[in-house]
């Protein structure tokens, strides 16, 4: 059996674990793997490189992909789904793993329902807001990151008597956020599933400062809504393959509305790329790793349009096309929670 494997849309720490994963099980049977270089571009070109577990054996411990990625959409041009066609004739390929979010996912499931081709989904993002898994590799590394950064930024913050906002990604959903802002003590926090509520904003962090603390720090997902008519706040309105605007800015916004009102001195520090980079943390090791050998085994059964997927402790194979559906929103159970500490 020849498996092609590619990885698209944001990187993210663990997707190194996983493509280590597939190619281990793959030659244990006997296969080979190719790696498609750049996301669904490669596939288009067939550009490539050959994986076997000598290469992929140290790689582990590296973030980013060594496949490199992209946000390339061929169902934005039809001679591109041909292209793709075609390059499974000419690589011989008997599978293909497409390691990736919603997009890459939703390519990869409408390869598999309308062109029929035989490929596997495994889900990743440092979002975590893919529905048919309980966690996505990449977010356990990425809410580590911004813990840290805001331990880093809390020693600062409390120096100067200021309030730092610290501006997370999570376009759609708000679990890096909420995370991140339990496991670093924050003040308060916003995310897109929830109106934002500035006077409760402000409330909570006059109360903590009447109380004697005389620093605040306050997470805002880049994808929470403030613009009078709801919709993002962006950095420019260019879309990507797949339509979406960049994020960003919101975080200074948020910081002018604090000094403005309560007269403090407020900063607003984007944690931008840093929370995707570097290297993984030993749960997204092993997540990637347990996907990557169910992905392989799934291609060796020729079990296809399946997705791997981790269900409380297990990894299963979902429907991808159920994978793709709808997002994975904050849970309202995990927001309550973290609710308590806005009060
Ligand atoms: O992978 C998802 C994500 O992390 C979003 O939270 C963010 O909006 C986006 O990637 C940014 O990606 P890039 O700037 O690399 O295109």
């Amino acid at each position: 059996m020849k498996v092609g494997l590619l990885t698209g849309g944001g990187d993210c720490p663990g997707l190194n674990a996983v493509i280590r994963g597939v190619v281990k099980v793959i030659d244990n049977a006997g296969g080979e793997s190719i790696g498609l270089l750049e996301g669904w571009r490669g596939a288009i070109t067939g550009s490539h490189i050959e994986l076997t577990p000598k290469f992929t054996d140290s790689i582990i411990d590296k973030g980013g992909t060594i496949l490199g990625s992209s946000r390339t959409n061929p169902f934005k041009n039809p001679t591109e789904i041909d292209q793709i066609v075609e390059t499974f004739g000419n690589l011989g390929l008997d599978a293909l793993v497409a390691i990736g979010g919603d997009d890459t996912l939703g390519v990869a499931s409408k390869l598999y329902s309308e062109k029929g081709l035989p490929v596997i989904g495994c889900p990743k993002t440092i979002d975590n807001d893919l529905s048919a898994t309980d966690q996505t590799f990449g977010f356990d590394t990425c809410i580590n990151i911004v813990m840290e950064a805001i331990d880093r930024l809390r020693t600062t913050a409390e120096s100067h008597r200021r309030i730092l906002v610290v501006e997370v990604m999570g376009r759609h959903a708000g679990w890096i956020a909420c995370y991140s802002a339990i496991a670093s003590g924050a003040d308060y926090f916003m995310v897109p599933e929830r109106e934002v509520n500035i006077k409760e904003m402000i409330d909570v962090l006059q109360k903590r400062r009447d109380e004697g603390k005389n620093y605040g720090i306050v997470v805002v997902s880049e994808g929470a809504k403030l613009n009078n008519d709801g919709g993002f706040v962006t950095k420019d309105q260019e879309v990507d393959e797949f339509g979406h605007v960049k994020l960003g800015g919101i975080g200074d916004h948020v910081a002018k509305v604090i000094e403005n009102r309560m007269g403090v001195e407020t900063r607003s520090v984007t944690l931008g790329h840093l929370q995707r980079g570097g290297t993984p943390s030993a749960f997204d090791r092993v997540l990637g790793t347990r996907l990557g050998v169910h992905a392989g085994h799934l291609a060796l059964n020729k079990d296809f349009g399946k997705m791997v997927a981790m269900r409380g402790t297990q990894i299963v194979a979902v429907e991808l096309k159920d994978a793709v559906d709808k997002m994975r929103e904050l849970e309202d159970s995990f927001f309550d929670e973290a609710a308590e500490f806005l009060k």
